[in-house]
């Protein structure tokens, strides 16, 4: 038996340093891939997997993403004198109806784990996801949806893993499963060495509520943050954690590389930029 999800959280409160000094004034959630912020992605996919709650966990420098979340009378109005209805469409629907954005501030950045914790009063005791709007997945169904399917089948927390290079692994979180695919060990970023498996933790969480207890008493872990794998690793004797590999390509959008390879694939495939983009992206790369 499972429950609906109906609350996101989407942790932003990190400083985003690999992105400085875009980010010393606005956070890396709203850096654009083409047209939309990262973090509009996020809440897209989240609801489409069926959240009405979402929940942003924010430190400073953040105040860009509840304006964008709010509505906009003047620029509303504006557009609407204009005449530019399909733009004007574009604003409104950014939060449907019936969708509730939540903003918490978390005090300082103590790690992804703190960050979780402060959304409990929130999320209540339910299941929920956690987004990292900077990995970014482009997939057919989309990646939160999936894992409400997987979840739908045996219930128990879901966490999407994909494979990495053995020398990437201390950069990620990293499983081992068993036959069924439940997690049996998660680690914080080891060494190539000490990893368990290739499998590493992306940015979706699909998650128990239990999680809130556990990150109460880990203290801080690697990097001397309170990591949410810490609190995961706590949760796997108890309650059910499965690794699900998605189908799709996820971009690194936190790292600059990751973030232009973004760039370069949503501009090839955007309804109005794609042809051109092509011609002109060989121009360039000829030159
Ligand atoms: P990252 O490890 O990517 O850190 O955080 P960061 O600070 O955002 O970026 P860099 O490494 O300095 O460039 C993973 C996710 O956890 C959130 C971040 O916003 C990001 O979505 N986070 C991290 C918090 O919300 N609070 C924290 O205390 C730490």
């Amino acid at each position: 038996m499972t429950n609906k999800v109906r609350a996101a959280v989407f942790p932003v409160a990190g400083r985003g340093t690999r992105f400085l000094p875009a980010t010393k004034a606005s956070p890396k959630e709203m850096l654009p891939i083409v047209d939309k912020p990262l973090i509009q992605y996020a809440v897209e996919e989240a609801i489409d997997a069926g959240a009405t709650k979402l929940v942003f966990v924010t430190g400073s420098s953040k105040r860009a993403i509840e304006d964008h979340f709010d509505s906009d009378p003047e620029l509303e109005r504006a557009l609407a004198a204009a005449g530019k209805d399909k733009l004007l469409e574009s604003i409104r629907s950014i939060v449907p109806d019936g969708v509730t954005c939540i903003y918490i501030r978390q005090g300082e950045p103590l790690g992804l784990g703190h960050a979780v914790l402060c959304a409990r009063a929130a999320v209540g005791d339910e299941p929920f996801f956690v987004h990292l709007a900077d990995d970014l997945i482009a997939a057919e169904t989309p990646c939160l949806t999936q894992m409400v399917a997987e979840h739908d089948r045996h219930g128990g927390s879901v966490i999407a893993v994909e494979t990495v290079p053995p020398e990437d692994t201390s950069s990620y979180g990293i499983v081992a499963v068993d036959d069924a695919s439940r997690i049996t060990q998660i680690v914080e970023k080891p060494a190539p060495d000490k990893a368990p498996s290739h499998s590493a933790v992306v940015g979706r969480y699909l998650l128990a509520p239990e999680i809130f207890e556990k990150l109460e008493t880990i203290g801080r872990g690697a990097g001397g943050e309170i990591q949410l794998t810490d609190g995961i690793a706590d949760l796997l004797d108890e309650s059910p954690v499965y690794a699900y590999s998605f189908s799709g390509r996820r971009f690194d959008c936190g790292s600059k590389l990751g973030y232009l390879m973004a760039t370069v694939a949503y501009g090839l495939s955007h309804p109005d930029t794609g042809e051109a983009f092509r011609a002109q992206l060989r121009n360039v790369i000829d030159d």
